[in-house]
């Protein structure tokens, strides 16, 4: 197992080095992995923002939502996916098991549709057409939207 400052999560980490609220870094194969505790249960997410890759472990954890230090995007610690702009695509995740005092982290999980609502609700009238002004991170996530 590597230290503590780069522990590799698949030879499993010790449930009481990580505090609810903690999160750390860590490997799952060549992937650098989150780690985090939201509320006595653990998450593991992919460590670079889908933004410009910055690294989330310098950002917040807020309740079950990872911030990311750059650009202050948001993403779902269940879901990976990110809640507020500028990002637009989702984190990795991984499925974490506790067994024991430690807790494990070995499978990626298949990625979840970014936006279901949206494209599960259509209005009852949709738009025959839609006039984005500006090209800019707003523009963008009105396009991705899928008005
Ligand atoms: S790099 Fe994360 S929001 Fe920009």
């Amino acid at each position: 197992m590597g230290s503590n400052d780069n522990p590799d999560f698949t030879k499993g980490f010790p449930v009481d080095d990580l505090q609810n609220g903690r999160m750390i870094q860590g490997k799952v194969g060549d992937d650098d992995v989150i780690l985090a505790r939201h509320a006595d249960e653990f998450f593991a997410v992919g460590a670079g923002c889908t933004h410009y890759h910055a690294p989330l472990a310098e950002g917040l954890l807020v309740g079950d939502e990872l911030r990311c230090p750059l650009h202050h995007a948001c993403f779902s610690l269940r879901t990976g996916m990110a809640r507020c702009a500028p990002a637009f695509d989702a984190i990795a995740r991984w499925r974490v098991e506790q067994i024991g005092d430690r807790v494990f982290v070995r499978e990626k999980l298949p990625a979840l549709a970014q936006y279901p609502e949206a494209n599960t609700k259509q209005p009852a009238r949709p738009p025959s057409s839609v006039v984005i002004v500006g090209g800019g991170a707003a523009g963008l996530a009105a396009s991705a939207q899928r008005l």
